[in-house]
């Protein structure tokens, strides 16, 4: 697949989103656009955004669809005609037929969509055990993808935190969140002939030539 390609990542809270997100903007030089990373953005800045979709994001909730896609024209605007990777949206029914207005509007389509497939008991482990850098967003854990020192990101030496919404009752939360907002995605984009469904419990590296290996044979 050539540069300027638009894909989107699709996947339960943990599937490990971002972290293909960042093997693939690499491989195939494109904008990693995430949702979650941008509103964490907006709270930590207290903007009306941030002010708004905190309450929703730490309960595990989704942040209503009319802000998102507001967020979304805005950004989808200044990104013209780069090729870019979507992680986090859409998120519903109602941001995809959004996504797909904004995108015929402005002459651009949806390449590929993939979707990392992993179950509720790895998602849960991951989840809990995930440590993140509010710097650069880099993803760690605890026990299976641990940065050198203990606690410090190994890209920017900025301290580690756990997310709010990865304590259990949140992660619970959204794990049924997803199911019933998120997964009917899967139907959408597949009658639609965009769906590539890769397994997300492979290694991190295998994932990735999964994702890169599927992505060749769409074209
Ligand atoms: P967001 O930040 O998008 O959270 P999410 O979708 O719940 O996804 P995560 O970031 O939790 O997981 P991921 O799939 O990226 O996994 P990761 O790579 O980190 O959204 C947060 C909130 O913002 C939402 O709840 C909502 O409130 C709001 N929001 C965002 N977008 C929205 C929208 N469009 N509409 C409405 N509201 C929205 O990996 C997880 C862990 O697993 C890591 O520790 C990693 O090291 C590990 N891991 C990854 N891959 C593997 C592997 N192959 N093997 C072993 N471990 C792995």
């Amino acid at each position: 697949m050539e540069n300027g390609k638009h894909l989107i990542l699709l996947g339960a809270p943990g599937a490990g989103k971002g972290t293909q997100a960042s093997y693939l903007k690499e491989s195939w030089n494109l904008t990693h656009i995430s949702t979650g990373d941008i509103l964490r953005g907006q709270v930590r800045a207290g903007s009306e955004l941030g002010v708004e979709a905190q309450g929703y994001m730490e309960r595990g909730e989704l942040v209503p669809d009319d802000l998102i896609i507001r967020m979304m024209e805005v950004k989808l605007a200044e990104l013209g005609a780069q090729g870019y990777i979507l992680d986090g949206f859409p998120r519903t029914v109602a941001q995809a037929e959004a996504l797909d207005a904004t995108m015929a509007k402005i002459g651009h389509q949806i390449d590929a969509v993939v979707n990392l497939e992993v179950e509720d008991t790895e998602l849960i482990r991951r989840l809990t055990g995930r440590r993140v850098c509010t710097n650069c967003n880099a993803v760690y854990h605890v026990d299976t993808m641990k940065s050198v020192v203990e606690g410090i990101c190994d890209k920017c030496g900025t301290a580690l935190i756990q997310r709010k919404d990865d304590q259990i009752d949140a992660i619970t939360n959204r794990l049924e969140v997803y199911k019933e907002q998120t997964q009917p995605l899967i139907e959408y984009y597949s009658v639609r002939g965009k769906l590539l469904t890769v397994d997300g419990t492979i290694g991190v590296t295998q994932v990735g030539e999964a994702i890169a290996a599927g992505l060749s044979k769409k074209g």
